[in-house]
């Protein structure tokens, strides 16, 4: 039985903690948060469970073996490489850090102390979009030609990171899923309008290699909460929407072909055949992605596995991320994302 100690009660820790009490093959042996109203708040919940507003108990106790981190992205890389360094396996909300040598000292950390680091990059466990996945087969979706989603909604509005840091590592996690690498190259677009520097809503433009395109808008200034992803390829044509209460996938078969005319390539004489067929919805059995992600996270750690999302993952995350960001701050010049080198763990 892993014994589990949860960081964080603000806004999504209490789905964590919920997940990991419910769990049968781990233990919810502490709940840690700085502030004491919150922990108390949540705590109730839990009789029995032992309450913390100091991260060094979780650390120093000799009764949990893992830690999930829900505090907020600039603590990720000290509270993450803290837990790692104490001999806790970690599970850390997105994103992993927030700068890409950050992320690879916390990989180099996980290794060298033998431990399971996976972060919370909820839709790689999500049934809906796994069903996207498979559906986006090339013998089923033809050519992959591009995908864009849209994450917008009228709040939660951040005041310590901007939309893109909050929001968009969900789109980067899907479309690095989706499309099975990293892209080449990003441009990034974004604007300020509720407080100095922090961007509430940002378009961002994916280069992948083979010329696919990705597409995502993140906003939290926005007027109807939309959660959708769409899907295009040469045969068919996918949309996810999170928020649909049946149909949250539909398979639409439908595409454009270019054919010859008959009368030769070589004058340039083409036609577009269009096809328009039936629209399918794949029976999806819903499991809450999240109980699927901490249950995930805890047979990495009995089973000695590596994470569908890894710190390595993390890392590819954030790449985009900083390239996205770099990118805004030039006005939307397209940047190259990094591919970065492991570098020696240097956490204290
Ligand atoms: N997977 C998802 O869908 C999803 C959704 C929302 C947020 N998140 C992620 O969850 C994380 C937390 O976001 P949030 O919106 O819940 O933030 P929040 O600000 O609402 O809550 C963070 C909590 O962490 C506590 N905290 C901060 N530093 C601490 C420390 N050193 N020791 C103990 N407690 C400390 C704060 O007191 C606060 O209660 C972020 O990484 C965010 O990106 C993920």
């Amino acid at each position: 039985m892993v014994r589990v100690g949860v960081v964080g009660c603000g806004y999504w820790g209490p789905n964590l903690i919920r997940n990991i009490y419910q769990l049968d093959c781990c233990d919810l042996a502490m709940i840690c948060d700085a502030d004491p109203q919150r922990l108390a708040r949540v705590g109730k919940l839990y009789p029995g469970v032992t309450l913390t507003t100091s991260f060094q108990d979780v650390l120093d106790s000799g009764a949990v073996d893992a830690v999930v981190i829900a505090t907020p992205a600039r603590t990720h890389h000290a509270m993450t490489g803290q837990a790692l360094a104490a001999g806790k396996h970690v599970l850390v909300e997105k994103p992993l850090a927030v700068t890409s040598p950050q992320c690879q000292d916390l990989i180099s950390l996980a290794k060298q102390q033998g431990l399971v680091l996976m972060v919370g990059h909820t839709f790689l466990y999500n049934p809906a979009l796994l069903m996207v996945k498979e559906l986006s087969q090339p013998e089923y979706l033809g050519d992959l030609f591009y995908l864009y989603s849209h994450r917008v909604n009228l709040g939660r509005v951040q005041t310590d990171v901007n939309a893109l840091w909050s929001i968009a590592p969900h789109d980067i996690s899907i479309a690095l899923f989706l499309v099975g690498q990293a892209p080449e190259k990003v441009s990034a677009q974004g604007a300020y309008y509720l407080s100095n520097q922090i961007e509430d809503v940002v378009f961002i433009t994916l280069t992948f290699p083979g010329g696919v395109m990705g597409h995502i808008h993140v906003s939290w200034i926005d007027p109807s909460k939309t959660r959708k992803v769409t899907v295009v390829g040469s045969e068919k044509m996918i949309i996810y929407d999170d928020l649909a209460d049946e149909g949250m996938v539909k398979v639409y078969d439908k595409g454009v072909k270019r054919v010859s005319n008959g009368e030769g390539p070589q004058y340039g004489e083409f036609q577009y055949r269009l096809h328009s067929g039936d629209v399918h919805l794949p029976r999806i059995r819903m499991t809450e992605p999240l109980a699927n992600e901490c249950r995930h996270f805890i047979e990495c750690i009995l089973e000695n596995k590596t994470p569908t999302s890894d710190g390595e993952n993390g890392l590819q995350v954030v790449q985009v991320l900083e390239a996205a960001q770099r990118s805004i701050e030039l006005q939307g010049m397209p940047m190259p994302v990094a591919s970065g080198q492991l570098q020696p763990h240097t956490v204290a």
